[in-house]
């Protein structure tokens, strides 16, 4: 399931995690964020406001309708995002509207090819990589990091057995059955900090923290281009 063909097609609907800096949820975040175990506002304001300038060149992963990449622009006013997605986001994003300060690519694979190298400050996703199998994951941090400024950050979030077993299955929404079916062919695949750290550092990363501790049931890493 979870493969590239899967994840290819899946959000063809524009996935919403709603506005996730009001300091009121709506009630879809409100839900997600008791699935998840953490507040969105505060993962933004903890995982990615400290590492944007005014001016930062920000690559996103996977934005669907948009949630967090309309956060990072509030953040960087002088600066530029460039979103890669399976789907073609530019329905939501309305790039239109930031005077090309947004750049809405459609990708077909993890190659990163759109995009030139050493252009970015910042690199973020967000319930992108909880459905990537570790063997795609590598891919994409793989390819990514030459696209990256030296010293540029990046923050993922990503699916973490072990933390979701402490979590609770029902609690995370995540069928307890898929412990006992193959990666490909379930939505959640096998991953955890010590594998998540373990790929990045293969893919040339410094790994800052391999969790920055701010949700409950999943993990968010925090890199650095060397
Ligand atoms: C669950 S949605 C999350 C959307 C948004 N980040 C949020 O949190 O509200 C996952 C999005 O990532 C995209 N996606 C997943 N894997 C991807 C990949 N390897 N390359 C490009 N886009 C990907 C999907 O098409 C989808 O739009």
């Amino acid at each position: 399931m979870p493969t590239i063909n899967w994840l290819r097609k899946e959000f063809y609907y524009g996935y919403d995690s709603g506005d996730v800096l009001s300091v009121i949820p709506n009630w879809r975040r409100f839900n997600e964020e008791r699935i998840i175990g953490g507040s969105y506002r505060n993962v933004f304001l903890k995982g990615a406001v400290p590492y944007l300038k005014p001016d930062s060149k920000v690559m996103e992963l996977g934005p669907g309708r948009g949630s967090w990449s309309r956060a990072i622009m509030q953040n960087i006013p002088n600066g530029k995002l460039t979103t890669l997605d399976f789907q073609d986001v530019r329905q939501w994003l309305h790039p239109e509207r930031y005077n090309m300060r947004m750049d809405n690519i459609q990708v077909t694979d993890n190659s990163f090819s759109a995009v030139p190298d050493h252009s970015f400050d910042f690199f973020w996703s967000f319930g992108v990589l909880c459905h990537n199998n570790l063997t795609d994951i590598k891919e994409i941090l793989k390819n990514a990091l030459p696209k990256m400024k030296k010293g540029a950050y990046a923050v993922h979030m990503y699916g973490d057995w072990e933390k979701l077993e402490q979590w609770g299955w029902k609690k995370g929404k995540v069928p307890a059955e898929f412990k006992n079916k193959p990666d490909d062919e379930i939505w959640w695949p096998r991953n955890n900090s010590k594998e998540m750290a373990a790929a990045a550092a293969a893919a040339g990363w410094d790994v800052v923290s391999p969790d920055l501790g701010l949700v409950k049931r999943d993990s968010i890493i925090l890199l650095r281009a060397k």
